[in-house]
């Protein structure tokens, strides 16, 4: 009778990807609550490689029924592109194993020619996420069961007039080829339709049955729309309480898994106190490769910031650390973390003595050189939770376990 819910504790790229694969082969239900295309979960099965977008990352490891929760945003023609990707690399998906949220909202291609037209500041994965949750809001989004009942066309026609009208009396860039849009959405909501279905009550069943539940986060708390860094942030609430809205079942979570990368990392603007815009930074990217799994663009680095995730903490009652990428750190003669800010919001910095040895790969804790043990030591002090896992490399099997989680 596990619920564990896995959440980013920093701005999104923490290494969710592989802590849900590792879980979810243990688990009968893997739930996505929020956000749309605009993650990238990579998880390293045996020899291959998956990037999933929008499809949970359950689905890789074939046990569980997978869930795209009413918070989430579906963008049908990612999906049918998912679905393929999935078939092609001879993963089982069926409606009995991926089930997708009748009141998730649909992301359209106009909402994408809208996140490139309004959103340049803020650096978006350009996926229509932050229109797509403009027109929930606003109360004129479409949801899947439209497509169900028969109203998604008329509705999409609709939406592409209004939309039309206003971008040719207010936005300088060309709209977008209506008619090839709604065929491309027609062909695509149909492929999608067998796999809508009430999913509130699907998972209250497996919660009154007693099922092993795992709740997967994308982005991170710091790109969460209310305890981000707005604006800079996505459309979503990627903490915890997105979990109970974007699910629409209420459990509690025995185990609220903080992923921390060892290190900081953001895509797109905003602030980032402990940023290394230098060698640093570079020596990081390059390191931990550190380039977005949706839209390629490398991210900026820095150290790890303790104010920050005491936050982050404070938000999502985490207890429990999966520590990761601690591997891409070693040969750096001195490691910081920043653990406050000064009057000029700049970070204080404690430095710790760095390690030369390679530690990926490490399956125990008495590889770690004693440097490196002190530095988790640190970070486990600092935020008063267990790092109870620490990722040591992108393989299944680089993982010390500190605590059983089973
Ligand atoms: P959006 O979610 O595409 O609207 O982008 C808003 C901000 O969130 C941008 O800074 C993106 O780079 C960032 N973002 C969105 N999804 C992810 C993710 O999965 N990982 C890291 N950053 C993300």
């Amino acid at each position: 009778m596990a619920k564990y819910i896995v959440l980013g504790a920093q701005w999104g790229d923490e290494g969710k990807g592989k802590i849900v694969d590792m879980l979810a082969g243990r688990m009968d239900l893997v739930v996505r609550f929020q956000g749309g295309a605009n993650a990238g979960h990579t998880v390293i099965a045996g020899d291959k490689e998956y990037v999933l977008h929008l499809i949970p990352g359950g689905i890789v490891s074939g046990s569980a029924v997978n869930v795209v929760g009413n918070g989430c945003v579906v963008d049908p023609l990612i999906f049918a592109n998912e679905l393929e990707y999935l078939h092609e690399k001879e993963i089982d998906v069926n409606p009995e194993k991926l089930i997708v949220s009748s009141q998730a909202h649909i992301v359209t291609p106009v909402h994408k020619y809208l996140d490139a037209v309004l959103n340049k500041k803020i650096g978006t994965t350009g996926r229509g996420i932050g229109p797509a949750y403009a027109d929930k809001i606003h109360r004129t989004g479409i949801r899947l069961e439209s497509v169900l009942d028969g109203t998604f066309i008329p509705r999409f026609k609709e939406h592409l007039e209004t939309y039309e009208q206003i971008s040719s009396k207010v936005y300088d860039e060309p709209f977008i080829d209506a008619a090839k849009a709604l065929e491309e959405m027609e062909k695509a909501a149909e492929l999608i339709s067998p796999y809508i279905k009430d999913s509130v009550e699907v998972i209250a069943d497996y919660v009154k049955k007693g099922a092993d539940i795992l709740y997967e986060g994308a982005q991170g708390t710091f790109l969460d729309v209310d305890h981000g860094t707005y604006p800079f942030v996505t459309s979503s609430s990627t903490s915890i309480g997105g979990a109970f809205t974007g699910s629409g079942v209420f459990m509690e979570f025995d185990k609220r898994i903080a992923i921390v990368k060892a290190y900081t990392t953001r895509v797109g603007e905003g602030p980032f106190p402990t940023e290394q815009e230098n060698e640093i930074g570079e020596r990081l990217r390059a390191a931990g490769n550190e380039y977005g799994a949706t839209t390629g663009r490398p991210r900026r680095c820095g150290w790890l910031d303790l104010k920050m995730l005491r936050r982050s903490f404070i938000i999502n009652g985490f207890n429990f650390i999966s520590l990761s990428k601690i591997s891409c750190l070693s040969g750096f003669d001195t490691i910081k973390a920043a653990v406050d800010y000064d009057d000029s919001g700049s970070p204080v910095y404690k430095e710790f003595p760095g390690w030369k040895e390679d530690v990926e790969g490490s399956a125990e804790l008495e590889q770690l050189p004693s440097a490196c043990r002190e530095y988790i030591d640190f970070i486990e002090q600092e935020l008063n939770v267990p790092v109870g896992m620490i990722s040591t490399g992108p393989r299944r099997s680089d993982i010390i376990m500190k605590e059983e989680l089973f």
